[in-house]
């Protein structure tokens, strides 16, 4: 009787990998934790590495910082949402910010940012790209004639921020898209406020659009995570490279979270949307209040552009409190239901006395001309009861 093979041995069986049989079709997404994955030969392994064709029945993964199966069924979600040609997601908005303007800028470059753009969107433009060769040019970024004036022969990327944090200005998205369609000069638009199910800056004809998607995609203070959604292979191809090499990658289960927060995304933006503009109007009737900045109040400077280019206007409004620093924090601290805490666009009620938060560190003249008062409350408004929002707002300002 010939020997039985031996067996495995205890420890092989309790780590070798096991495969995933058939065809699965979960509903919900599966979380990939792996950080690698079995190559069927050398010939597959180099074609992955190669990024050559892939043969028939090769599987398309290598190694989770080149692409991961849960991470990339969020990316397809944002693709499909924002009309985009391939979307990447990564490990916080600013991972986003950086890897798409890194990718697209060298030394030698020129690069014209607005000024009203999130904070550490600011500080790469103002130390970090520099340092790097590349020259910045600050426009008003609710003005495109002075985006076209700034434009000179190395001008590789124009960049925009709407609405913008935290005043609440807009810029135009066509006029964005117009000017690449004219000079072939990348435009990148962060789109965080908006939202997809508020704006789509591609069909404005916008060759990337950035989320910190921390905050309306994921949209239950629970990640921090980024995408970049490009319109095009040379700036997918571009985005790629540099986000394998500076490695902003999104982990498994973040992409777990934020497939399951795009899932609701347009209910939640239909009701942040309507609760602010309530919340904006009342504001702007109250005797303690000096200003609203909301898109969708009509006297915003940027109503129209907004209503043309918005389908809601957002859940983000900042209003200024009569009586300056001690006022606002005064309106912050009396609040019982709305949160004080920074970022925003998750389901719970958010806000912040920007002066004595977000922009301690920022000089008083800096931060007025910057639009930020001294009385400056952001608020991020939930999909709260509208009533319990506003009974909250009504007994803080009582105080003051
Ligand atoms: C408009 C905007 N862009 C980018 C970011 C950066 O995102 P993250 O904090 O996810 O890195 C923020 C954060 O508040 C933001 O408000």
């Amino acid at each position: 009787m010939a020997d039985k093979p031996r067996e495995k041995g205890f420890e092989t069986k309790a780590v070798e990998p096991e495969d995933i049989k058939g065809p699965v079709h979960a509903l919900a997404t599966p979380i990939f934790s792996n950080s690698t994955y079995r190559l069927e030969s050398a010939a597959h392994g180099a074609r992955l590495s190669s990024r050559a064709d892939l043969e028939e029945g090769d599987s398309p993964w290598l190694y989770s910082r080149w692409g991961n199966p849960t991470t990339e069924i969020a990316a397809r979600v944002l693709t499909k949402l924002e009309g985009g040609h391939e979307s990447f997601v990564m490990s916080s908005g600013m991972a986003a910010v950086s890897t798409a303007l890194l990718s697209h800028l060298q030394a030698g470059d020129h690069v014209i940012a607005p000024n009203q753009v999130y904070g550490g969107t600011h500080e790469l433009f103002k130390t970090t790209l520099p340092s790097y060769g590349v020259e910045v040019s600050w426009v008003d970024g609710t003005q495109i004639s002075q985006y076209r004036d700034a434009i000179r022969d190395n001008t590789r990327v124009i960049y925009g921020e709407t609405p913008a944090n935290p005043t609440m200005t807009i810029c135009d998205l066509d006029g964005l898209g117009s000017i690449s369609a004219e000079t072939g000069i990348t435009s990148m638009v962060d789109s965080t406020f908006g939202s997809p199910y508020n704006q789509l800056p591609i069909s404005h004809g916008v060759n990337v659009v950035i989320h910190s998607a921390t905050k309306y995609l994921g949209g239950h203070s629970d990640i921090i995570a980024g995408s970049v959604t490009v319109d095009n292979e040379s700036s997918e191809k571009k985005v790629f490279q540099m986000l394998k090499l500076l490695g902003g990658v999104q982990s498994p289960f973040d992409a777990f979270l934020l497939t399951r927060g795009m899932k609701s995304l347009a209910v939640r933006m239909r009701q942040h949307n309507e609760n602010a503009q309530a919340i904006a109007e009342y504001l702007a009737g109250h005797d303690k209040i000096q200003a609203v900045h909301y898109p969708g109040l009509e006297n915003h400077p940027q109503h129209a552009l907004a209503t043309a280019q918005m389908r809601g206007y957002g859940g983000m409004l900042s209003f200024d409190v009569k009586g300056g620093v001690d006022a606002g924090k005064s309106v912050i601290e009396n609040l019982k239901i709305i949160n004080h805490a920074v970022s925003l666009g998750g389901v719970e009620s958010l806000i912040v006395h920007a002066p004595s938060t977000t922009h301690t560190m920022v000089a008083r003249e800096a931060r007025l001309q910057a639009g930020i008062t001294d009385g400056l409350i952001r608020f991020s408004v939930g999909i709260e009861t509208l009533e319990d929002l506003i009974e909250d707002l009504d007994q803080a300002l009582s105080g003051l």
